[in-house]
């Protein structure tokens, strides 16, 4: 019988250079003998282990290897490869590094022109170059909306008519003016920016999270540490956008509803920031799904 296993080389130490595949570890660990898949490995001495362990460690290895690479994490659309920034300040230009290391191409902007992002382009390299809010917002198959609240309405519409948008943005009076709906809670800051983009799809997302934690806590998927972040908006087909765009950058989602649930993620909820530790701390606690969840409950409509 032809085996339709693949030759692994080792080199001396007897480190496979080329990972079994996938099917090859099942089928190893359903106990199939390691000749069939046709593993090399090195004669026996006193500090090699036997063929089967070898195999079996080999195998752990290249699994963890493919968890720490994020082309093997969960997709989004195949054609959705461009995330397009309308800020790349300091939320901005975390999400453009987690982007770029789950293989996403960005286009960064801001309000003072693309020459003004050359250090942050070439830190993030290829997969990276620097336009107008406009450019970024034709580019980005999914773009982010990361500004100053205050300038929300310099956002282009046009070009992000029928686009997926999320936005980071929170509302700070003393920075962004005072704001009548969100004084009188008649609007939440996402329907502000949907009002704006009237043909865009808002997703809420990334304004809890203090941007020193958002860069430290992202992990693969199905890591028992995996902090889960909550996104809210009214078209269920970006909210499962923006969730396989979390999902590859290595968060778990949390839906709080339409954007009129938006408040209870806002500034100074339970969800807003301390679920992922204060701000002196720069590492971050992982917070999972069930914690989130439970501080999204325990918002209270004064707040936020
Ligand atoms: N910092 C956090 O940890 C955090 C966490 C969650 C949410 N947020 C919220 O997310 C938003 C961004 O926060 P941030 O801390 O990243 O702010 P930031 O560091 O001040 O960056 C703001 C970015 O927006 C750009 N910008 C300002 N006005 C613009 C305009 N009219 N058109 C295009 N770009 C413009 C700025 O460009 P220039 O520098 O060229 O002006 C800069 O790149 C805010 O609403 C904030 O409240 C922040």
């Amino acid at each position: 019988m032809r085996s339709r296993s693949r030759r692994v080389s080792t080199h001396s130490s007897g480190t496979a250079q080329t990972p079994p595949s996938r099917s090859a570890c099942q089928r190893a660990n359903r106990r199939v003998t390691f000749t069939m898949i046709n593993l090399r490995v090195p004669a026996r001495t006193e500090d090699t282990p036997p063929p089967r362990r070898a195999a079996a460690d080999l195998c752990r290895r290249s699994r963890a290897a493919r968890m720490r690479n994020p082309a093997w994490w969960p997709q989004v659309r195949a054609d959705m490869t461009t995330i397009g920034l309308i800020g790349s300040g300091n939320i901005g230009s975390t999400v453009a590094r987690l982007a770029v290391a789950a293989g996403y191409d960005v286009v960064l902007s801001n309000s003072r022109g693309p020459e003004t992002l050359r250090d942050l382009v070439a830190e993030l390299g290829p997969r990276a170059r620097a336009g107008t809010p406009a450019q970024a917002a034709t580019a980005g198959d999914i773009a982010v909306v990361t500004v100053p609240l205050k300038a929300y309405r310099d956002v282009p519409a046009d070009a992000l008519a029928g686009k997926v948008v999320i936005d980071t943005n929170n509302y700070y009076p003393e920075r962004d003016g005072v704001i009548a709906e969100l004084e009188d809670g008649s609007a939440t800051t996402g329907e502000l920016l949907q009002r704006h983009l009237a043909d865009a799809h808002v997703v809420k997302g990334f304004n809890n999270i203090y941007f020193k934690h958002l860069a430290t806590l992202s992990r693969p998927a199905g890591a028992a540490d995996r902090t889960a972040l909550p996104i809210a908006g009214d078209d269920a087909g970006a909210k499962r956008t923006v969730t396989g765009f979390l999902d590859r950058i290595g968060y778990d989602t949390v839906d709080v509803g339409p954007l009129a649930e938006n408040w209870r993620t806002q500034r100074d909820t339970p969800v807003y920031v301390t679920p992922y530790g204060s701000f002196t701390d720069p590492v971050g606690t992982p917070a999972d799904a069930g914690t989130v969840r439970k501080a999204v409950a325990a918002a209270t409509p004064d707040a936020g």
